[in-house]
């Protein structure tokens, strides 16, 4: 599936924003997500730590999930801002497999807090998702 550079831009500046709002007091290592529902609505995502380190959850679930509890069964692509762009874990990657659109790829970006991202699949980062 191919973006606009329009829904492109809004998907980046919603993770950096997101980003922005991280609750990290443990880790210190604040990640922002934005996730496209299939009506075109952008949702956005932060971690959010917690003293029981375990009960920590991704700024990339807490996006898909806050889509998905306002409607949305289908995502269409998931930014994510961290220092370096760094990539999704594994628990997330079966998360946004869930939501993905059948007969298109879900695009997965990955972006800087200042702005520079590269643009991929969720197929390139995990092909055999569990299903079903
Ligand atoms: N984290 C995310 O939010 N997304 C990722 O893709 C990897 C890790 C968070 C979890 C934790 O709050 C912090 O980054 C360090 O692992």
């Amino acid at each position: 599936m191919e973006l606009d550079r329009e829904t492109l831009n809004k998907l980046v500046h919603t993770a950096v924003e997101a980003r922005g709002k991280a609750y990290a007091p443990y880790s210190g290592f604040s990640v922002g997500a934005a996730a496209l529902g299939g009506s075109e609505t952008v949702y956005s995502g932060s971690n959010v730590e917690n003293a029981s380190y375990g009960l920590t959850v991704c700024a990339e679930r807490v996006a898909v999930f806050n889509a998905v509890a306002n409607g949305e069964r289908t995502i269409k692509a998931v930014a994510v801002c961290a220092d370096g762009s760094t990539s999704p874990c594994g628990a997330c990657l079966q998360v946004m497999a869930e939501f993905a659109p059948k007969e298109e790829s879900m695009v997965i970006i990955l972006c800087t807090p200042e702005g520079k991202y590269t643009e991929s699949y969720l197929s390139d980062f995990l092909p055999w998702p569990f299903s079903l």
